[in-house]
């Protein structure tokens, strides 16, 4: 057992992690002291308001912020940089539109100098998976938006990441493509087994996906709760109608209204203070 106390199936460990940032009205905290453990294969997603420090917390997991207090330790080894262990998806495009479908999926293979062949056969194994079979020879601009973030999936899956993180990867998405995005990558967790994290805006989609919610209070960014989803998998769409599943969205609204409404009155009276101060 290690002095943090972490079992054997925990994955991720996250310890009082804060991250400041110097902006031009002062110093401010966008994450505060977080603490919490991932287990493997689990699925967790993270739901905060605007601003809370989402995204800063996943870069710390990342390893882009490095200038962080606290530690981020993945199967033991503490994160520092930018590490094979992590795959990143994000909201933003980020496919290669020079290059096709499998050579955008092929990309970290080709990077590790596995051979041209095995590359291939890996890429295909995986754009099928995310359903684009038949599209390997498309360039990203000849696809569309929710394809392309297809694309971006596959290429991080092919890295076979310990952990996969997700940043609103389907806000910029039409809202049925994003309903069946997540019902591809939910099945895809649970074929792989693959640890994930999801920084998501949207509760219904996170109760449906998660074992677990880690509610984030408004600034600065701590842990408000973190909230066990207690529902039966395979997850299908029959479960969102279901009472337990309207209650875990009621919980967790109730929990979000309350930092997001914290977050309304403090942007308000910023503005008064702007206004008097002018
Ligand atoms: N590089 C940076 N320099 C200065 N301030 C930053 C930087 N990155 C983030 N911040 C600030 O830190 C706070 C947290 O930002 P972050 O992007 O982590 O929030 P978020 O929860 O992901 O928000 P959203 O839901 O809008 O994506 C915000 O106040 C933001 O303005
Ligand atoms: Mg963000």
């Amino acid at each position: 057992m290690s002095p943090t106390s972490s079992s054997a199936s925990d994955i991720l460990t996250a310890d009082n992690v804060i991250v400041r940032f110097e902006t031009a009205e002062g110093p401010i905290t966008a994450v505060d002291d977080v603490s919490f453990k991932v287990r493997q294969g689990e699925f967790l997603s993270v739901i905060g308001p605007s601003g809370c420090g989402k995204s800063s917390l996943f870069n710390v997991i990342g390893g882009l912020l490095t200038n962080h207090q606290g530690t981020v330790q993945v199967a033991g080894e503490t994160i520092n940089g930018p590490h094979q262990s992590i795959g990143m998806v994000f909201q933003e495009e980020s496919t290669f539109p020079w290059r096709n479908v499998v050579d955008n999926v092929a990309f970290p293979l080709e990077l590790i100098g596995m051979p041209k062949a095995k590359r291939i056969e890996k890429a295909r194994t995986f754009i099928k998976m995310v359903g684009l079979d038949g599209f390997e020879k498309r360039f990203p601009g000849e696809l569309s938006g929710g394809m392309r973030q297809r694309v971006s999936l596959a290429r991080t899956l092919a890295s076979e990441p310990k952990i996969l993180l997700m940043d609103e990867p389907f806000a910029a998405l039409d809202e049925q493509t994003r309903l069946l995005l997540g019902d591809q990558v939910l099945r895809i967790q649970q074929q792989l087994q693959q640890t994930t994290l999801l920084i998501t805006h949207n509760i219904t989609e996170a109760v449906q996906m998660s074992d677990r919610i880690l509610v984030m209070t408004y600034r600065p960014g701590k842990v408000k709760r973190i909230v066990d989803i207690d529902l039966p998998r395979p997850r299908t769409s029959e479960i969102v109608g279901s009472e337990a599943f309207g209650r875990y969205v009621a919980e967790i609204w109730n929990d979000l209204r309350e930092e997001a409404s914290r977050g309304m009155k403090d942007e308000e009276e910023h503005a008064l203070h702007e206004g008097t101060a002018s």
